[in-house]
């Protein structure tokens, strides 16, 4: 469903030299920036597959949904949806596409989002049956019917971010360009526009890009992510494979010592990579999948404790890890 190949941006930006000579300096020759906010990136999207596109902040990720939704031009290489080509901005790939920026309001702020609603019905010549049950399934999944008739401008931000997202989809596209859907929703509201996208993508089959800062969102929705790192991809797979690189599966292990001191606040595990004790005394050590039976005798064997738990490391640190070794 998506292919990109070699998909470059370069972004020129001038540079201007402080001061007023600088400015002078600049009007006689320009000192040009070049960022490459994409670099050679290559992957495909099967029809129906819902990916994580991660990385840290200025990777690349908008840039990238951009040039997939046509809005901005690659430098080089090349993109397809759908067989289309989105730099053409043909309008059979405008109705087949929805791009979704969390960052941004794409509603008129002035309107009640039903009227929004109608006017994207009359551009996208949506049929009058169509529209109707369109609407009903998203707002009933959305659980926004009461709220139709108020002013986008006053409605709280997870009920306009839901509102976008029924804008996004009343013309039923096959591929979601979804950036940062989540940003800035309480957990609440998270969690409902997350099993929103979830139910929608199994009951429809779409296509789904998802970028987001939130890794509950990731976890809980996509099997297959694409990490890039200053604008090159640098991981593309299961999620679950991410999770546990780094050689064998580590673990966190956390315990606070029971009353009576037999942990001394320098207390280090033989066998963990690292052991840190907080101000409340509770001990945190990152252990080797097939060390935690052995450092949990190790621990039980030092002295009794009132609390232990196993965990697997977060998302996030795995994550950073990755862009650390690649830095
Ligand atoms: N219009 C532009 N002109 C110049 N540079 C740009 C432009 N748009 C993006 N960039 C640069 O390209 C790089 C990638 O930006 P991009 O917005 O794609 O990152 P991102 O991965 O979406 O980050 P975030 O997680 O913060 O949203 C950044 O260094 C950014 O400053
Ligand atoms: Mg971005």
């Amino acid at each position: 469903m998506i292919e990109v190949s070699q998909l470059t941006r370069v972004f020129r930006t001038y540079k201007k030299l402080p001061g007023f000579w600088g400015g002078v300096k600049g009007l006689v020759k320009r000192d040009f920036e070049e960022t490459a906010a994409a670099k050679d990136i290559s992957f495909s999207i099967q029809e129906g597959e819902f990916v994580g596109f991660l990385g840290p902040n200025g990777a690349g990720k908008t840039t990238t949904l951009k040039m997939l939704s046509g809005l901005i031009h690659p430098t080089s290489g090349r993109a397809r949806v759908a067989g289309f080509d989105p730099t053409k901005r043909e309008n059979a790939y405008r109705r087949l596409f929805a791009l979704v920026l969390g960052q941004k309001n794409q509603l008129w702020w002035d309107l009640p989002a039903i009227e929004s609603f109608n006017l994207l019905r009359a551009i996208y010549a949506i049929p009058a049956d169509q529209y109707k049950t369109t609407l009903d399934e998203l707002v009933a999944l959305l659980d926004v019917g009461k709220k139709l008739n108020v002013m986008v401008r006053e409605l709280s931000l997870g009920e306009r971010m839901k509102m976008e997202l029924i804008a996004a989809l009343l013309h039923r596209p096959r591929v979601l360009f979804l950036d940062e859907p989540t940003i800035g929703l309480d957990v609440v509201s998270q969690k409902a526009v997350r099993s929103f996208l979830r139910d929608y993508n199994r009951r429809h089959r779409v296509t789904i890009l998802l970028t987001s800062h939130y890794m509950a969102d990731i976890k809980e929705l996509c099997e297959r992510v694409v990490v890039i790192h200053k604008g090159s991809k640098i991981y593309d797979g299961p999620l679950d494979r991410l999770e546990s690189s780094g050689g064998a599966k580590k673990k966190i292990i956390s315990f606070i010592p029971a009353a009576g001191g037999a942990f001394p606040e320098t207390w280090q595990s033989g066998f963990a990579t690292g052991t840190t004790r907080n101000d409340e005394g509770k001990f945190t050590l990152c252990v080797p999948g097939d060390k935690v039976v052995a450092v949990s005798q190790e621990i039980l064997g030092t002295g009794p404790v009132a609390d232990i738990t196993i965990e697997d490391v977060p998302l996030e640190d795995v994550i950073a890890e990755l862009f650390n070794a690649q830095a």
